[in-house]
């Protein structure tokens, strides 16, 4: 990743305040103007206002951290001064939705000091963009303040009114593994960011937080009419974040979008992370893989050494010549080593070895013919949560897939709590995953976590992090009662809004009481759901001879360029993209329970340009409960002026390859 253009226009300002202008509001607003913050010191306490055009977006609303001894830092500070300035640079991204990020806005710091002798410092910093706006605390090195201890964050969110929320609750033994609910902001009780609002102005706004380091994670709690609070997750000690000047918390985030599909375009958390810092990016491939995985779930194979052992020598073997035989270059495979029991995942401190394989599974001999047949493994370690186990292995662990020439590994923290005491979303938590993140670099291998801390964007600063999991995937639809058709109608707008899933699409054969999807919705899965690494998650004899297999080797995993053409939040989405690596765009539409159909503009593509447009539709009797796997394939020649007529069936999908001519 490189700096296009270095700082376009800079304006900096630094005031500095005389005593009687303590109290005085500042002001900071995006570059289109439409965005304005302020803040101030109100009755000794710090407070901000987000107001879009006339609209107010967030109310009065206090600020600060309280450390032990119920000590609140920045109660009762002055403004010592503050410095405004602008930012206006395009950066280049690794991989992503886009190519090219625009990187632009104004900036305010705030700079507060406590009155008196033993004066302590504490800056506050917002960067407001066109898409929304971040805050964050950043505690100076300073005499009065070394080690402390956060107990709290008194951060609001005070808006104006009882606004349309989607949100998973915070604090459940399955992580963030829940569906969606809708309600009225004041049903809400303990969630978790990213947590999206629909105001009834149709503007759509976006809690989350970016660039989460060395800090505990903020889930969102309920304190008052339309207020929500950050609320840190706690340690098994009860305290939330230990830490030492000079730290930075993490963004507070506030997307801002006209309509809904805004916010999937937002390059908000993007932006508020670092720059990459991994000097040779040479070895992380965006990537389309198979895996000896969804056998293991509808229980054809088990993760276990047994009689239909999924990770066998002679199973791995069939993986490796079918994926060779069809273009697909990678394979993962689960269950591999020693460890897992038919109780693998139950809250128990197992012990998985990280290097020994099954007694029916030899490693060198299925990465030696994987290589031979242009296949690559990727590699799997499930920690259970057990996570002192893993730590004394993972260097040997991530070593033997290295010295054996693999990039990728899947890591898993099934379990409510990692070491059966502390939340995966914790600070423990928060620190666990980057310590994994950064081992990983160090071997060359690029990371899928699975039970994650949910992501903020740190991708842009180590993009060997590809996706992660971190919401109920493809795996319930094979053994809970299943995600509804509208959980993948409003993922996009919730979770994915942090970063790439690894939602594991893909699967062609569809019981009615399985999947809750037509197979063509399988196909635009692809393009609404956006990861750098996609799973054709189906076992290779449902993908033999079938002609909507050629959709699942087409479609490209990097993109230059995304645009979302129509979307309602639970109802349904239709996204384009179009190719990194050549002319060509994709479109991907799905629906909820109910059919749709929708004139689609195809004034995306060049003007003057011919494309070849391919077609994967829902069947005219297609319906996710009662015929899910009737589907059909059209083409026709299409150009910027042809306006497409598409039907989609109840819980189904349409995928468009478009191919310049
Ligand atoms: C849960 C993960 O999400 C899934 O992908 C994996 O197969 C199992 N754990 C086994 O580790
Ligand atoms: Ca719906």
């Amino acid at each position: 990743m490189i700096k296009l253009r270095s700082v376009a226009a800079v304006l900096i300002s630094v005031l500095f305040f005389t005593s009687c202008m303590k109290n005085k509001e500042l002001f900071v607003q995006s570059p289109d103007g439409k965005l304005k913050v302020s803040f101030e010191m109100k009755d000794n306490k710090p407070v901000y206002k987000v107001k879009y055009n006339n609209f107010i977006v967030i109310n009065e609303s206090l600020m600060g951290l309280v450390l032990s001894d119920s000590d609140t830092l920045l109660k009762g500070m002055q403004i010592a001064a503050s410095e405004t300035k602008s930012v206006d640079t395009t950066w280049e991204q690794l991989w992503g939705q886009n190519h090219m990020v625009e990187n632009k806005y104004n900036q305010l710091i705030v700079k507060l000091n406590e009155p008196g002798e033993q004066s302590r410092q504490v800056n506050i910093i917002f960067k407001v963009y066109n898409d929304g706006l971040g805050f964050r605390y950043e505690v100076p090195e300073q005499e009065n303040l070394g080690d402390f201890i956060i107990i709290d964050e008194l951060t609001e969110f005070a808006f104006n009114d009882n606004h349309t929320a989607w949100w998973i609750p915070a604090y459940g033994d399955n992580r963030y593994e829940y569906l969606y609910k809708k309600s009225a902001l004041n049903d809400l009780d303990t969630v978790h960011t990213p947590l999206t609002m629909e105001a009834g102005n149709g503007l759509h706004i976006s809690i989350h937080e970016a660039n989460l380091t060395n800090y505990a994670s903020m889930t969102l709690a309920h304190t008052g009419h339309n207020k929500l609070k950050c609320d840190l997750v706690p340690w098994s000690d009860g305290t939330k974040v230990k830490t030492k000047a000079p730290m930075q918390t993490p963004w507070r985030t506030i997307q801002i979008a006209e309509n809904a599909g805004g916010l999937i375009t937002s390059n908000l958390i993007l932006n508020l992370n670092d720059e990459n810092k991994l000097d040779d990016t040479s070895w992380i491939k965006p990537l389309k893989y198979m895996g000896i995985w969804w056998g293991m779930h509808i229980g054809k194979y088990s993760f276990w050494e047994s009689p239909n052992h999924g990770a066998s020598t002679k199973n791995a073997k069939y993986y490796i010549d079918f994926a060779s035989e069809h273009g697909i270059h990678y394979l993962l495979i689960e269950g591999w080593n020693k460890g897992w029991t038919p109780a693998w995942y139950e809250n128990l401190l197992h012990v998985f070895s990280f290097t020994q394989c099954t007694d029916d599974f030899n490693f060198e001999e299925v990465t030696s013919y994987a290589k031979s047949k242009g296949v690559e493994i990727i590699g799997y370690h499930e920690t259970g949560s057990n996570i002192n186990n893993y730590l004394t292995q993972i260097d040997d662990g991530m070593k033997m897939y290295a010295d054996a020439g693999m990039h990728n590994i899947k890591i898993g923290q099934v379990g409510s709590r990692m070491q059966m005491k502390e939340w995966h979303h914790g600070q423990y938590g928060v620190e666990y995953y980057r310590f994994v993140l950064e081992k990983a670099a160090d071997y060359k291998l690029a990371v899928n976590f699975h039970e994650p801390i949910k992501p903020t964007g740190l991708r842009r600063t180590m993009p060997n992090l590809m996706a992660g999991e971190g919401a109920r995937g493809q795996e319930y639809n094979a053994w809970s009662e299943g995600n509804p058709p509208e959980h993948t109608c409003i993922l996009p707008f919730t979770r994915l809004l942090g970063g790439p899933m690894d939602f594991t699409p893909g699967i062609f054969s569809i019981k009615p009481t399985r999947v809750h999807t037509t197979l063509a919705k399988q196909l635009a899965l692809y393009l609404t759901i956006y990861s750098p690494i996609q799973m054709l998650a189906d076992l290779p004899e449902n993908y033999d001879n079938h002609p909507a297999f050629k959709f699942l080797q087409d479609v490209p995993v990097d993109w230059k360029e995304t645009k979302v053409l129509e979307a309602k939040i639970g109802d349904y989405l239709t996204t384009v993209r179009k190719d990194k690596n050549s002319d060509d765009w994709y479109l991907g539409s799905i629906t909820d329970e109910n059919a749709r159909q929708t004139k689609i503009e195809l004034n995306f593509l060049e003007p003057g340009a011919e494309y070849m447009a391919t077609i994967y539709g829902d069947a005219d009797d297609a319906a996710f409960d009662t015929n899910p796997e009737a589907y059909k394939i059209d083409s026709l020649k299409v150009n910027s002026q042809t306006t497409l007529d598409i039907n989609i069936a109840p819980g189904g999908g349409c995928a468009i390859q478009f191919k310049k001519l």
